[in-house]
């Protein structure tokens, strides 16, 4: 068994595990970066790191054509239900919930969380996915660096995946600051090159930690995809 993980440029990922189709916050429509739109996705689950437009996405839309349940925080699944959104999952952080595709736990995130419609969003989250084969996935979110990253790493991650566009993320310097406390054996970058402000160089990043952590970065392109 393994898993297959698919970028579609800025924070979107495909998750494909255990015959389960996971989309990582769904913004499709107005990403530049994105190779398919929002109509060509396949989805079991949605999950959700945080509240902003660019993370929100295409959730309600896909939801509704592809039935997909909507994990995410208590606050930002209610303003799913009240989006007439059917099939939602609650959690908070530091709690992990067994579903039919693995463990998921929420995580810490250093950043905001308010919806497109300025409604509360609670706090942001990250994942923690431990898969069905027992692999360790963390999808750090929308986040700036903090220490604790140390105890998520403590679980033994198999791949990390985190922001390195700086301005609202974590930058190239501090992403390299957090793999040394996270040292997970693989790392995909994002939250990069979606515009202007974001843009940075993931080649020169993945050669400058690679040279200095034992771990392997997958600088992917739009639409590649990653199996672990
Ligand atoms: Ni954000
Ligand atoms: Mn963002």
């Amino acid at each position: 068994m393994s898993t297959q993980i698919t970028w579609y440029g800025h924070a979107t990922l495909g998750v494909n595990t255990s015959g389960y189709q996971l989309i990582i916050d769904p913004f499709f429509s107005g990403n530049p970066a994105s190779p398919i739109t929002a109509e060509q996705v396949q989805a079991d689950y949605l999950l959700i790191t945080h509240g902003h437009g660019d993370h929100v996405g295409d959730s309600i839309a896909i939801a509704a054509r592809t039935h997909a349940e909507v994990i995410s925080n208590f606050e930002i699944v209610n303003w799913f239900v009240k989006q007439g959104v059917k099939k939602t999952h609650g959690q908070h952080l530091g709690g992990g919930f067994q579903y039919p595709f693995g463990y998921l736990k929420l995580t810490l995130a250093l950043h905001g969380s308010a919806l497109p419609d300025g409604s509360y969003g609670g706090n942001p989250a990250g994942f923690l996915l431990t898969t069905n084969d027992h692999k360790k996935i963390y999808l750090a979110g929308d986040t700036g660096l903090f220490g604790d990253m140390q105890l998520i790493g403590e679980e033994g991650i198999d791949l990390a995946v985190i922001p390195i566009g700086d301005n609202y993320t974590m930058g190239p310097i501090d992403a390299l600051r957090a793999v040394k406390l996270i040292h997970p054996k693989h790392i995909i970058p994002i939250h990069f090159n979606t515009w202007d402000l974001i843009e940075q160089d993931g080649q020169a990043w993945s050669e400058k930690v690679e040279s200095e952590v034992d771990c392997q970065v997958h600088v992917l392109k739009p639409g590649d995809t990653f199996t672990l």
